[in-house]
Parts: C-alpha cells; sequence; structure tokens
C-alpha cells in the first residue's frame, strides 16, 4: 500500500505570518499533524529550516512527543541541525538542500558532490537508530551516489515532473497514462506530452534504486491532480505531500483533505 506523509509546513507558515517570535499562535501545526494521523496518514512531515521561517524547534519537540505514526524530519546537512535530530530522535530524516532566498526546496541534492559528509551524517544517524532519505532528482548517477553512501532511502524530486503537468486543472485530469505513452514511442509518434519525458525519469529512476536494493519515496508539487498520473511510478513507498492537502483543507478541513487524497492514493499498484 503506498503510504502518505502530510507535510505540514504551510500550517506553521500561516502562523508565524501573524505570530512571528511570540512562541505561540494559530493555526497549530502540532493539532493538525494529530487530525492527520486521526484521517489515516501513515506520518508526519516537518521542515527545521535554518531560518526557522515556519517550524520551530518547539514544534519539532511537541511532535516527537505525540505523533504516534512515524516523524519525518526534513533537514539540511548542517552541524545545528545535525546536532538537533540526534537528540529528538524522529524515525527518518530527509536530507534536503536548503537556499535562504528559496520559497521552498527547490531542487534535489547534489550527491556525488558533498558525498563524504553525506556519508558521516548518514552513519551518526543510523547509529542513532534514525533511518536516512537523500531529495534527489531523477538522475542516475545521483542515485548510484545514493546507494553508495548507504542510505535507506531516496525520494524523488518530483516538481519538475509537477510543472510539466500544470497545464491548467482540465488540462492535468486528462493527461496520458503509462500505456499511452508506451503507444506512442510504438508507433514512433513524437512525444508532446505535457509530463511524459519528466515521467519516464521518475519511472526509470524508481526502477534503478529498487534494483540497488533503495526504497523509494517522492515528493514536491504533488496534488489531486497529478497524483494519478504518477501512479505509472512503479515502486513507491511513501509520498510526501503538502501544499495541496492544507490548500483543500481551507475549503473541507484537515481531515477530509488527508482522506480525499488517501482515496486517490487507494489506486496506486506500484
Ligand atoms: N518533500 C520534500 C523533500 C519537500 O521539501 C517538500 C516541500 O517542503 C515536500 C515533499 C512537499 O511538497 P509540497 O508542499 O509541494 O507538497
Amino acid at each position: 500500500m503506498l503510504k502518505l506523509g502530510v507535510n505540514i509546513d504551510h500550517i506553521a507558515t500561516l502562523r508565524e505570518a501573524r505570530y512571528r517570535g511570540r512562541g505561540w499562535g494559530e493555526p497549530d501545526p502540532v493539532a493538525a499533524a494529530l487530525t492527520c494521523e486521526a484521517a489515516g496518514a501513515h506520518g508526519i512531515t516537518a521542515h527545521l529550516r535554518e531560518d526557522r521561517r515556519h517550524i520551530q524547534d518547539r514544534d519539532v519537540r511537541k511532535l516527537r512527543e505525540v505523533l504516534k505514526t512515524r516523524f519525518n524530519l526534513e533537514m539540511a546537512n548542517v552541524p545545528e541541525i545535525v546536532a538537533i535530530a540526534l537528540k529528538l530522535k524522529p524515525d527518518i530524516v530527509c536530507i534536503v538542500p536548503e537556499r535562504r532566498q528559496e520559497v521552498t526546496t527547490e531542487g534535489g541534492l547534489d550527491v556525488i558532490a558533498d558525498e563524504k559528509a553525506l556519508m558521516k551524517t548518514r552513519k551518526r544517524m543510523n547509529d542513532a537508530g534514525i533511518e536516512v532519505s537523500l531529495f534527489i532528482a531523477p538522475d542516475r548517477r545521483q542515485i548510484e551516489a545514493a546507494s553508495r553512501i548507504g542510505a535507506q532511502f531516496i525520494e524523488l524530486h518530483t516538481g519538475a515532473f509537477a510543472e510539466e503537468c500544470w497545464a491548467g486543472p482540465d488540462e492535468a485530469l486528462h493527461l496520458p497514462g503509462r500505456a499511452d505513452l508506451r503507444s506512442a514511442k510504438l508507433a514512433g509518434k513524437e512525444r508532446h506530452l505535457a509530463g511524459s519525458i519528466e515521467l519516464e525519469r521518475l519511472i526509470a529512476g524508481a526502477e534503478q534504486a529498487h534494483a540497488l536494493g533503495l526504497k523509494v519515496n517522492a515528493g514536491h508539487g504533488l496534488n489531486y491532480q497529478n497524483l494519478a498520473r504518477l501512479h505509472c511510478v512503479p515502486r513507491l513507498v511513501e509520498l510526501n505531500i503538502g501544499h495541496s492537502i492544507i490548500s483543500r483543507a481551507v475549503a473541507v478541513g484537515v481531515g477530509d483533505a488527508v482522506k480525499e487524497m488517501l482515496r486517490l492514493m487507494k489506486k496506486y499498484r506500484g
């Protein structure tokens, strides 16, 4: 079964917009996380950024205390945050690149360029009983490097896929599936279909990672429209989804937004 990790950073973004620096305020990401769990989410993801723009230290401490499912701490590979993670002991850390000016995590990690430092952190986390995932683009050389450093998981960056799918909500619903792509290839047709190249990269990346013994998650930019198309990607264990669920929650509430996503994910066949 494909699992859902809900990213709750966006709830903290809203709180910080009004209550920055006060140590309290609404909406509360921890309360939202508990609602996600009650609705069936398999895990909660929170990104403790170096600039603390959304999730705060007190949030991750409280999450560690109250979560009953899997706690995935997203983090940059920097000494301050590594020390916090080792003390906090989330179930898993997902190491991401972090740039100060970005709106959200914009690219995948360059594992090749940072192999030594990532290997060191991977070992320290594993020694503390924490699993390690690396957020990377579906790139053959990056996946090989993730395997070399001994990560348990990779999280495939689906941002480019989501961008290519985004032709407006109506068109997104009519994007072709894997079978269409195959027949387009067989027929020698030009592959002009939106999202096809990125989808093929994700499919190849997931197969490669699986063959190397890595478990495969995916995330970034996934939503209620592009999910059906992502179902063409094999071997997926968990999706980490934030923005679309929290946005939907504005209309229907957090619990129903999570349930709607879980209902769509049930169609995944691996
Ligand atoms: N996975 C990772 C590693 C991320 O950095 C993010 C964004 O914070 C997500 C998943 C969720 O992306 P989105 O909010 O677009 O669903």
